[in-house]
């Protein structure tokens, strides 16, 4: 692609929109059913031809200067295509979505919720970003998306079932599931947060949950995973005292069948870092680590042990313009 020089693999039944999000390719769109123009790129090299309808009309001027609308077609031969990427959170718009719950599951004590944007729709998000999910009767609250921006249509939420520290309105986990069995609409702003995987380099990545912080790393490492680029991966998952890894089977599954992702799961007494393999702790201080949340003596560990300020990232708390 041109200019970031990043390509994908395309899937004959896939539209370019969908193999480059499965890729880890932050492309532009809107409504990803063939209706806004948000996702025009120009086809500079190879073929490519319509694999879905699309309302959206290109001008003849932009039909023979080779310019294509990404969610509606598909590649033909090898091609290199002239888009922007969003590269930072600044270059994502805010987005107001309708969307119904297609998947509710509870493990211990999380409650993963999954909703479907109605209409075909798509949010468009960075992954480790938030969004703000206000119920029918009008409870609201910000969660981390769970879920990677590879399927841009559905987004995962992980919600506490029994919330004792307040994180979320009162008995929200128990309106959630009054969504589920009246199958009512929710609407979805966003997506919001800076907190998201850094594009400077290929370092290896370490990945720090603690409990339900899982929810901020799982779509990064998932987009890690996708992009397929050989970076050696690890996360390390502590339980809190009311939180288990919830998830465990999932990452287990990622560690069965890609060589380069390692899942270190430890108890809630146990020191983070003294858990780590050899291979990890010798290398430290060429990483870049993602926490689930601000942990400062954590914070404070990594840096004695090497690894530099500017490799640690973590959620922040929002500023006043950046809440919705
Ligand atoms: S995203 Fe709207 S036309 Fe492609």
């Amino acid at each position: 692609m041109s200019p970031s020089g990043n390509g994908f693999d395309v899937l004959p039944d896939q539209t370019l929109l969908e193999s480059g999000l499965s890729g880890g390719v932050a492309l532009p769109f809107g409504c990803a059913n063939g209706s806004c123009g948000d996702c025009q790129a120009r086809v500079l090299e190879g073929t490519v031809k319509t694999l879905r309808h699309h309302d959206f009309a290109l001008t003849e001027a932009q039909k023979l200067n080779g310019f294509c609308l990404l969610c509606s077609t598909t590649a033909t031969s090898d091609v290199q295509i002239e888009v922007l990427e969003a590269t930072s959170v600044g270059d994502i718009p805010n987005q107001q979505l309708r969307a119904k719950l297609c998947r509710v599951e509870q493990i211990d004590n999380i409650i993963i919720v999954a909703f479907k944007f109605v209409r075909g729709k798509a949010l468009r998000f960075l992954p480790g970003q938030s969004v703000r999910l206000t119920l029918p009767d009008g409870d609201a609250a910000d969660l981390p998306i769970a879920s990677c921006p590879c399927n841009a249509q559905f987004v995962e939420f992980h919600v506490l079932a029994n919330d004792t520290l307040n994180l979320t309105p009162a008995k929200f986990a128990e309106k959630l599931l009054t969504v589920a069995a009246t199958r009512e609409r929710v609407n979805i702003d966003g997506p919001i947060g800076r907190f998201t995987l850094s594009t400077a380099n290929q370092k290896p990545q370490l990945f720090i949950a603690n409990g339900q912080d899982f929810n901020q790393l799982q779509g990064m490492i998932e987009q890690v995973l996708n992009t397929d680029l050989g970076t050696p991966c690890c996360l390390v998952w502590r339980a809190s005292e009311y939180i288990t890894q919830y998830r465990s089977n999932l990452c287990r599954s990622w560690h069965d069948a890609i060589d380069e992702f390692d899942y270190v799961p430890v108890a809630s007494t146990a020191d983070v870092l003294n858990a780590l393999p050899e291979a990890w702790l010798s290398r430290l201080d060429e990483c870049e680590v993602y926490l689930g949340t601000q942990d400062l003596a954590l914070i404070e560990q990594l840096q004695s042990r090497g690894v530099e300020t500017t490799s640690i990232f973590y959620p922040r708390q929002l500023t006043a313009t950046e809440v919705l």
